[in-house]
């Protein structure tokens, strides 16, 4: 599958760790849509990439403030837009001024606003399990040229959660793609 990567987590602790792991091919600018129902772990997500960018401060869903933004190696943009009325309210948001401030912005429900965002970003899909409580399948995305470009090092840096094995063949993860 082109610009796609599927893993698994077993455990909250599972997730966070392995957005720590995604957290260190960050880059300035970048951008990362967390999509996936209620409770699938887009927080936990979030606070594992924000541990990735060496962020001290406690991540939290935000709920009165829309952005929150802690500092690391690079500055973390943490965006809920789950209660957001309209499109365009993102706008208002000032979400240009944030993609070129220099940090990283992770939107949970990202793909409702996919529309006024760049066509830059990855997409990361928790999708829960029916009959293991505890179990995520998460699938990042690629969309356009910034992250594709890393597809490999995502491999790479993911391969402890992979379910169908490292870019390039089989791999300790497991089979051919
Ligand atoms: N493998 C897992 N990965 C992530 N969370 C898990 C996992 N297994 C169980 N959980 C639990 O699922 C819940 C995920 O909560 P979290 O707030 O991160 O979800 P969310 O997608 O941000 O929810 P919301 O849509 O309300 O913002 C937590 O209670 C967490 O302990
Ligand atoms: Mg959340």
């Amino acid at each position: 599958m082109s610009g796609g990567v599927r893993a698994r987590s077993t455990s909250v602790e599972a997730t966070r760790d392995l957005a720590a792991a995604l957290a260190e091919l960050a880059r300035p600018g970048d951008l990362v849509l967390l999509v996936g129902d209620l409770g699938t772990g887009k927080t936990a997500f979030c606070q594992g990439f924000g541990r990735g960018l060496g962020v001290d401060e406690q991540i939290t869903s935000p709920t009165f403030a829309l952005v929150q933004t802690y500092t690391g190696r690079l500055d973390l943009n943490h965006l809920d837009v789950y209660r957001l009325g309209q499109v365009n309210e993102a706008l208002d948001l000032g979400l240009n001024e944030l993609l070129d401030d220099g940090g990283v912005t992770l939107i949970e429900w990202g793909d409702t606003i996919a529309g006024v965002l760049p066509p830059d970003f990855l997409e990361v899909h928790l999708t829960a399990s029916t009959d293991e409580p505890d179990v995520r399948e998460i699938d990042l995305l690629t969309v356009g040229p910034r992250w594709s470009a890393r597809v490999r090092a995502v491999r790479t840096a993911l391969s402890a959660w992979l379910v169908d094995g490292p870019a390039g063949g089989p791999g300790p993860g497991g089979g051919a793609c």
